[in-house]
């Protein structure tokens, strides 16, 4: 096993990730280490198991790896989604910075299942942010901690971070302020996405770009449930409405019930014909099940 993590680790020497210190180190099968995910945030690592608990045999390598090297790990369950745990090295107390294509996010390890970052769409942020330009008015959906929102806002585009979270909205802020951008011209919007969605579309609301990345389930403080297979379709339509001529949508998906050529088929089947769809694969440290489907949508 030791042979194999060494082998992917050391072919993530050979990617190019621009200004980038946080990647995957380890994707499961497509490292032939089935289940096992190794994720480095600037030198702070996180291991990630399908297993519920956490084999001697990783334990130990994690062990032997030089002290100043922190790895903390958690059992891959959306049912428990439980908050990671320190396995070896010193245990971090403090949120700290990642930079990716030089761009600084704040990660923390103590915030719950997820760390305030998905690395798998790092191709994704750049894509936006070559994209927008000064005057672009852009709508994050579903935004976490407003990593979307950070790359449109340092291109010059006006933001819109809007999530159910109240904590995410606050980190989005911080990861703004990371970057000395100007909150002024930025909008944070606590709520519902369709709720906002259909409040925007009355308004006659319009933006430049629209980001759609939703969990593949959730449910708002209505008790409305959202779920990707039965209602991304919907949120396209949607989307599509605030959109200002020639604008665009950043359709995103991980939910691996679904195959690229059905969801790229549900964002086509929601939005007029003529619109120009072009699919994106995921980012090269991601070897394994491409599970990260990407459609970018311009009408
Ligand atoms: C998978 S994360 C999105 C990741 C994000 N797009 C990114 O790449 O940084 C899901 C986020 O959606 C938010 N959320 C879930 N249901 C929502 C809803 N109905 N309206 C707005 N936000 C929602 C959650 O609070 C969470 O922050």
């Amino acid at each position: 096993m030791v042979h194999k993590i060494n082998t992917s680790e050391k072919l993530r020497d050979t990617l190019s990730l621009g200004d980038t210190n946080a990647c995957r180190l380890i994707d499961g099968a497509g490292d032939y280490l089935p289940g096992i995910y190794l994720d480095d945030f600037a030198g702070r690592r996180l291991l990630s198991t399908s297993s519920s608990s956490l084999s001697p045999e990783l334990r130990d390598w994690a062990n032997s790896l030089p002290p100043s090297i922190t790895t903390y790990w958690k059992h891959l369950d959306q049912q428990t989604r439980e908050a990671p745990s320190l396995v070896a090295g010193k245990p971090l107390t403090e949120p700290f910075e990642i930079q990716e294509h030089g761009v600084r996010y704040l990660i923390s390890f103590q915030s719950g299942y997820s760390q305030g970052i998905f690395l798998d769409q790092r191709e994704n942020r750049l894509r936006i942010r070559e994209r927008c330009q000064s005057g672009d008015t852009v709508l994050n959906t579903f935004a976490y901690t407003g990593a979307f929102s950070v790359c449109a806002a340092l291109a010059g585009a006006t933001t819109t971070t809007l999530d159910l979270s109240q904590p995410y909205l606050d980190w989005a802020r911080k990861n703004m302020a990371l970057n000395r951008i100007d909150e002024e011209g930025q909008h944070f919007c606590r709520g519902d996405t369709f709720h906002w969605l259909r409040r925007f579309a009355r308004q006659n609301r319009r933006f430049t770009g629209i980001v759609l990345d939703p969990p593949t389930f959730s449910r708002d403080h209505q008790g409305n449930i959202f779920r990707v297979e039965e209602h991304y379709g919907d949120l396209v339509t949607l989307a599509a409405s605030c959109l200002s001529a020639g604008g665009w949508l950043l359709c995103t998906s991980n939910c691996r019930r679904l195959s690229g050529p059905v969801f790229t088929s549900m964002v086509r089947n929601a939005l007029p014909s003529g619109v120009h769809i072009e699919n994106h694969p995921m980012p090269p440290d991601f070897t394994g099940e491409p599970y990260l489907k990407t459609v970018m949508v311009e009408t």
